[in-house]
């Protein structure tokens, strides 16, 4: 498990004067900046205005709100396995309050809140985990005494972006799903007045985490989004576009059952209920602990975590999707939706969409690093 530095941000002190504190060469850094131009899908003309919007950055405010979830999304954005400059961005910023990472608890951690709002009002990221129990007046969650959404609506008032991470912030997630009974819903549906990026999935990447928020602070606004308010550079295409095994889906390549020789041979998983047909998320290319791996990578098929409703439209998990054999590799989710599931036939609506926009995706990110220049 990666373990921050504690050497200290001193007054005044740039992100690049810190990283060099640290012993971060020149040189590492515009590497980092270089991977972080190619997973935002920027040319590496880029790279020099990425690196010089970043190390002269003073050190942000980031207040990063927990509400009705299971801490997974805190896990997953801090469990990585080896140091990155990446971390250390996170790292460096000021995490003015988190009440799983922060020591102080109780009173204290509440006013570490308060002081951060006020003392960074219409400047700090908020970043929430967790979803907005709404039913009977909210009393599913609550934090010293107030209500998860009294807090959202308060926190959110002076933010200058909002990030919601993972699936339970996005829309509800499993607490969301059919029957829903605490009434619990995505931040979206409680923050009026200002986009929120959601960072889909159960949990999503870390990585995607910490290039959004790069973003921000290099661009000074949020990346271009789908219609499900996805980072266009991460969730634009489908799993099943990028996956290696599709080969094996072309040539009708099928592991029948988890313990059969087709899946000693990794063939694609589609049979055995494989969602990645309908599900856009970058996991293939970014992948998890380190790059090593992935669900799909592991031999378990992709359950569709970073849709919208995937505990009720995505089930059983372990049922194949129907019709949706034999397409090519240049099916869009238009043609896919006429063959899917009654149920999920909204959200192949917003695939469709977000297919189109993918493939103008390079042209659009080019032009948001120009408007950042000017
Ligand atoms: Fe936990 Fe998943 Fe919700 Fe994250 S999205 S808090 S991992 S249930
Ligand atoms: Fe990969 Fe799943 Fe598509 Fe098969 S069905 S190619 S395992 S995404
Ligand atoms: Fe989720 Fe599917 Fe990726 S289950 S983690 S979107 S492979």
């Amino acid at each position: 498990m990666y373990v921050p530095n504690p050497i200290p941000w001193a007054d005044g002190e740039t992100l690049g004067q810190n990283l060099a504190t640290r012993g971060v060469s020149r040189r590492e850094f515009l590497e980092f900046c270089g991977g972080l131009a190619a997973v935002l899908g920027l040319e590496s003309f880029y790279v020099p205005q990425i690196a010089h919007a970043l190390e002269n950055l003073k050190r942000p405010s980031i207040i990063w709100i927990q509400l009705q979830e299971c801490t997974g999304c805190v896990e997953s954005v801090i469990r990585t396995a080896e140091p990155t400059i990446g971390n250390l961005v996170l790292d460096l910023v000021s995490l003015d309050y988190s009440h799983t990472l922060m020591a102080a608890s109780g009173f204290a951690a509440e006013e570490a809140l308060q002081s951060a709002m006020k003392a960074n009002k219409g400047s700090y990221v908020l970043v929430v985990t967790g979803s907005v129990p709404l039913a009977e007046n909210g009393i599913y969650t609550t934090i010293g005494g107030r209500t998860a959404k009294e807090i959202l609506e308060e926190a959110a008032e002076g933010a200058a972006a909002v990030i919601a991470i993972g699936a339970c912030a996005h829309w509800g997630n499993i607490q969301a799903s059919n029957p829903n009974p605490t009434g619990a819903v995505g931040i979206g549906d409680v923050i009026k007045g200002k986009p929120v990026v959601n960072i889909a999935g159960c949990p999503p990447i870390a990585d995607v985490v910490t290039a959004t928020v790069a973003h921000f602070l290099t661009f000074g606004r949020i990346p271009d989004l789908d219609a499900e308010g996805r980072p266009l550079f991460a969730y634009g295409t489908r799993i099943h576009d990028q996956c290696p095994k599709r080969a094996n889906y072309d040539a009708g390549q099928f592991v029948e059952a988890f313990d059969d020789e087709a899946a000693r041979k990794g063939w694609c998983l589609y049979k055995v209920g494989c969602k990645g047909p309908m599900t856009f998320s970058p996991c293939p290319i970014f992948m998890w602990n380190s790059r090593t791996d992935w669900p799909i990578g592991a031999g378990h098929p992709c359950i569709g975590c970073t849709e919208r409703n995937f505990w009720d439209t995505m089930t059983p998990f372990y049922g194949r999707l129907p019709g949706v054999a034999g397409f090519g590799v240049e099916s869009t989710a238009d043609v896919l939706g006429a063959a899917l599931a009654i149920g999920a036939a909204a959200g192949v609506a917003t695939h469709a969409i977000a297919t189109g926009v993918h493939r103008s995706r390079q042209g659009k990110a080019e032009k948001e690093a120009q408007d950042g220049q000017d």
